[in-house]
């Protein structure tokens, strides 16, 4: 049993840290050690800002029913903790932490709540509209390759993005289905090339929580134009990024922080259209991650 003692309004000690120790100590028998590990720490941090902000009933209160309506808004196309794990950065750190980085790889970024799964599959140079849109066409071709520049072939290439409207299909009930969504297979040179149009900015889905909380921090909800990708082949790690439109006027302030230098395309004019030319690096599925080296790193400095 926790006994509260109280701290007698000295400000340097600690209040009631007895109990943090209790509630940690009681998952001492926890069958898995990774999760015992990972809620001890929730534990610590939890206390600890509960502590130093000296958070009160009604703080608390606010907190739960703000993760209440979260969760109430989530629906099959409508995934609340995923923007709110965007919108704080954590998405990019558990990237930066999980992701295999080096010379000739690509880099990721945030996968966001709008993959559809895996869609239809276009010959090369196919194009991913499923209906006519005002927009400029653009074409975007590259090479897949491994990180010596080696050609992947038959890599699978899954490209999505908004409509001019700035709304992904999935939000829309006029787009067709599949609209401006497609796969494509790299050939034996690792190639791929498809038609679009030029992307557009817009706002992340901010009429929930997640939208209360970005105005309540003095933040627009809007992410700069982008094309996404994610890139899988059997033997190399799946590659989850996207590529920006430079010139964009929200690339330095994306409300998912998702945009990295190495990922700004600027389309040139060829034979009259818009065109990107862009190489993707996949890591071999054995390298590791950012996190397991920084973990092999801190176990040798213990020994
Ligand atoms: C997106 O780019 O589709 C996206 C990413 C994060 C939150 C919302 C949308
Ligand atoms: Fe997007």
């Amino acid at each position: 049993m926790t006994s509260i003692v109280a701290n007698n309004g000295d400000p340097k000690r600690e209040i009631f840290p007895e109990l943090t120790r209790d509630v940690i100590d009681r998952m001492k028998d926890a069958e898995n050690p990774r999760l015992r590990e990972i809620l001890s720490l929730v534990v610590s941090h939890v206390h600890a800002i509960v502590r130093e902000a000296k958070i009160t009933h009604d703080e608390w209160w606010q907190t739960i029913d703000f993760l209440t309506r979260a969760g109430k808004m989530c629906s099959d196309s409508r995934q609340e903790f995923i923007l709110l794990s965007d919108i704080l950065g954590i998405s990019m750190l558990v990237d930066a932490i999980d992701h295999v980085g080096g010379p000739g790889l690509s880099e990721s970024t945030v996968l966001g709540p709008f993959y559809a799964g895996q869609q239809r599959e276009l010959a090369a140079g196919e194009s991913i509209l499923l209906r006519e849109e005002e927009s400029d066409p653009l074409e975007m071709r590259g090479r897949v390759t491994d990180s010596q520049g080696r050609p992947i072939a038959n890599a699978l290439v899954e490209v999505w993005q908004t409509a001019p409207n700035q709304l992904y299909d999935v939000q829309d009930e006029n787009q067709p289905d599949g609209h401006l969504r497609g796969s494509l297979r790299t050939d034996a040179a690792g190639a791929y090339r498809f038609r679009t149009i030029m992307p557009v900015s817009y706002p992340i889905p901010n009429d929930g929580p997640a939208g209360q909380l970005l105005a309540a921090m003095g933040r627009h909800p809007f992410r700069p134009a982008h094309v996404h990708f994610m890139i899988s082949a059997p033997g190399y790690r799946t590659l989850v990024t996207h590529l920006f439109l430079d010139g964009d006027k929200y690339l330095e302030s994306d409300a998912v922080f998702g945009v990295k230098p190495s990922l700004i395309i600027r389309p040139r004019l060829i034979a009259g259209i818009n065109t990107v030319e862009y190489d993707f690096g996949l890591a071999d599925q054995r390298e590791s991650t950012r996190g397991q080296v920084e973990e092999l790193r801190r176990q040798r400095r213990e020994v």
